[in-house]
C-alpha cells in the first residue's frame, strides 16, 4: 500500500483497515517524519513508526531494513502503546535498519536554515542526514547498536567527524559522544527483544502462504527518484521500494493499492499545480483538520489533479486506490478536477519529469457538480448521493484504475469496502470497460 500524493493521504485508516485481513504489516522505507492518526473507538493514537496493525492483537509488525529508526520516538511510541493497554509484543525490528543519531536531527535543521528561500520544508527529524550517512556507508545500524563495544568506538569516530562540521560550517557546539553513548545504549536495552532478522522472517511468512502488507509511508510525489526532486524525501516511498526495504522478491507482491485523497495537499515546499489560496483552500484545510501528525504544520490543500495520478498508477502499478476524506467536499456547490496541464501554451497528459517544466504547469479543469449532502453515515455506494459516486466514477475514468475504497471519515466504520482488497477477485467489479461498476 502506498500514497498516491505527496503524503498524508491518510494511510493510517487503510492499513488498520487492511491490517486486519493482513498476518503481517511491513513499513518499509522512512523514518519519524511520517504520522499516522488512527481513531479506534473514540481513542486517538498517533504513530510515527510503528505500522497501525499493532491495534490487532495477532497481527506481526515490522519496521524494516530500508527504514531509518529514531530509538527516542520509537520507545515514546512503545510508551503510548503501553498506556493505552496495547500490547507491542508482536513488533519487529530489522537489525539492518539505520538509526537517526542526534547529529542527523541537528544537522537537518541547520542545512535548512543554511538553504535560505531553496530550503526544502523538511520535518527536522534527521531523515536526510541518516540516509546520506546509509548512502556514504558511515551509518550506525540497529545491529550495530545491539554490540556495545563496537557502538562505543563506531560514535566516537562517528561525533568526532560531525563536530567539525557542526563548529566549522555552521558554527554550533559540539557533541559530548559519552553523552550520546549513554543515552543510546539506554535505548538498546528497551529495543534489543524486538531485534530480528526481519527478511528472514518475511520469508517465513510467505512459505506459509500469509497475507502480508507491505506499508509505505509519504507518497509517491516525494519519491526520492521518482518525486518532484528536490522537494523530495531520502527515500523510495513507490512500491518498487517494498522490496528494497523489507528485503523481498519482487514476485511475492501480487497486488499494490495507491491510497489518494479526494483532493490534494502537500505540506513543505516545492511546485503544486492545484493549489488553492484563497476560500476553498481554507475549507478544505478546516474540513479535512489538514495539520501534520509530527510537525503541526498545516497542509497546503488544492483539487484533485488526476495527472498525478495517473503518474501514480504507472510508477507504482497500481492495481487499485482507496479514495480518503470524501467528506470533506460534502459542503461544495462544484468541485474541480485536474485533467491535464498546460505548459507553456501546449496540452500535457503525462506528469513531466523535469522539475522545472512542473513549476510552469497550469491546470486544466473539469467542473463536476457538487453533492451538498453529509456523506459520513454512507456504508455502501448505493448511499452516497449521485453526484458523489458520480466523482468516484469520473476520477476512476481519469486514472483507468478501479477504486476499492472510500473513506468519509476518520474513525474505522466510516468507510465503503467496494471490494476487499486483499482477498477480492484482482481487477474485477470496481473499473471495467472504463468505468466504475456498481
Ligand atoms: P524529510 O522527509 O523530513 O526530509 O522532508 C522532506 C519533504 O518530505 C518535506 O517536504 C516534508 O514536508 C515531506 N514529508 C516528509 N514526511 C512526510 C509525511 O509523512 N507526510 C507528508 N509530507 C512529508
Amino acid at each position: 500500500m502506498i500514497g498516491a500524493q505527496w503524503g498524508d493521504e491518510g494511510k493510517g485508516k487503510i492499513t488498520d483497515l487492511l491490517s486486519n485481513s493482513a498476518d503481517m504489516v511491513v513499513r518499509y522505507q522512512g523514518g519519524v517524519n511520517a504520522g499516522h492518526t488512527v481513531v479506534v473507538k473514540d481513542q486517538t493514537f498517533k504513530l510515527h513508526l510503528i505500522p497501525s496493525g499493532i491495534l490487532y492483537p495477532e497481527t506481526e509488525c515490522i519496521i524494516g531494513s530500508g527504514t531509518v529508526i529514531d530509538p527516542k520516538v520509537l520507545i515514546q511510541e512503545l510508551d503510548q502503546l503501553d498506556r493505552l493497554g496495547v500490547s507491542s509484543k508482536n513488533l519487529m525490528i530489522s537489525e539492518t535498519a539505520h538509526v537517526t543519531m542526534p547529529y542527523h536531527r541537528i544537522l537537518d535543521v541547520a542545512a535548512e536554515a543554511s538553504r535560505g528561500d531553496q530550503k526544502i520544508g523538511t520535518t527536522g527529524r534527521g531523515i536526510g542526514p541518516t540516509y546520506a550517512d546509509k548512502s556514504e556507508r558511515s551509518g550506525i545500524r540497529i545491529v550495530d547498536l545491539m554490540d556495545t563495544e563496537s557502538f562505543k568506538v563506531q560514535v566516537r569516530y562517528c561525533v568526532a567527524n560531525k563536530n567539525v562540521i557542526l563548529e566549522k560550517l555552521y558554527n554550533l557546539p559540539p557533541l559530548d559522544p559519552e553523552e550520546v553513548i549513554v543515552e543510546y545504549l539506554a535505548y538498546a536495552d528497551r529495543l534489543r527483544p524486538h531485534v530480528i532478522d526481519s527478511s528472514l522472517k518475511i520469508s517465513q511468512a510467505v512459505q506459509k502462504k500469509r497475507n502480508i502488507l507491505f506499508e509505505g509511508a509519504q507518497g509517491t510525489l516525494l519519491d526520492l527518484d521518482h518525486g518532484t526532486y528536490p522537494y523530495v524525501t531520502s527515500s523510495n516511498p513507490v512500491s518498487g521500494g517494498a522490496c528494497v526495504g523489507a528485503g523481498v522478491g519482487p514476485t511475492i507482491i501480487d497486488r499494490v493499492i495507491g491510497v489518494a485523497k479526494a483532493y490534494t495537499t502537500r505540506v513543505g515546499e516545492g511546485p503544486f499545480p492545484t493549489e488553492l489560496d484563497g476560500d476553498i483552500g481554507t475549507l478544505l484545510c478546516d474540513r479535512g483538520a489538514e495539520f501534520g501528525t509530527t510537525t503541526g504544520r498545516q497542509r497546503r490543500c488544492g483539487w484533485f489533479d488526476a495527472v498525478i495520478g495517473r503518474y501514480a498508477v504507472r510508477i507504482n502499478g497500481l492495481d487499485c486506490l482507496a479514495i480518503t476524506k470524501m467528506d470533506v467536499l460534502d459542503t461544495l456547490d462544484e468541485i474541480k478536477v485536474c485533467v491535464a496541464y498546460e505548459i507553456d501554451g501546449k496540452r500535457c497528459n503525462d506528469f513531466p519529469t523535469n522539475a522545472k517544466a512542473f513549476a510552469r504547469c497550469v491546470p486544466i479543469y473539469q467542473t463536476v457538480p457538487g453533492w451538498k449532502t453529509s456523506t459520513e453515515d454512507c456504508r455502501a455506494l448505493s448511499d452516497l448521493p449521485k453526484q458523489a459516486l458520480d466523482y468516484l466514477k469520473f476520477l476512476a475514468e481519469l486514472m483507468a484504475v478501479p477504486i476499492a475504497i472510500v473513506s468519509l471519515g476518520a474513525s474505522r466504520d466510516q468507510t465503503i469496502i467496494v471490494e476487499d482488497p486483499i482477498h477480492g477477485p484482482k481487477r474485477a467489479l470496481l473499473y471495467e470497460n472504463g468505468g466504475l461498476q456498481q
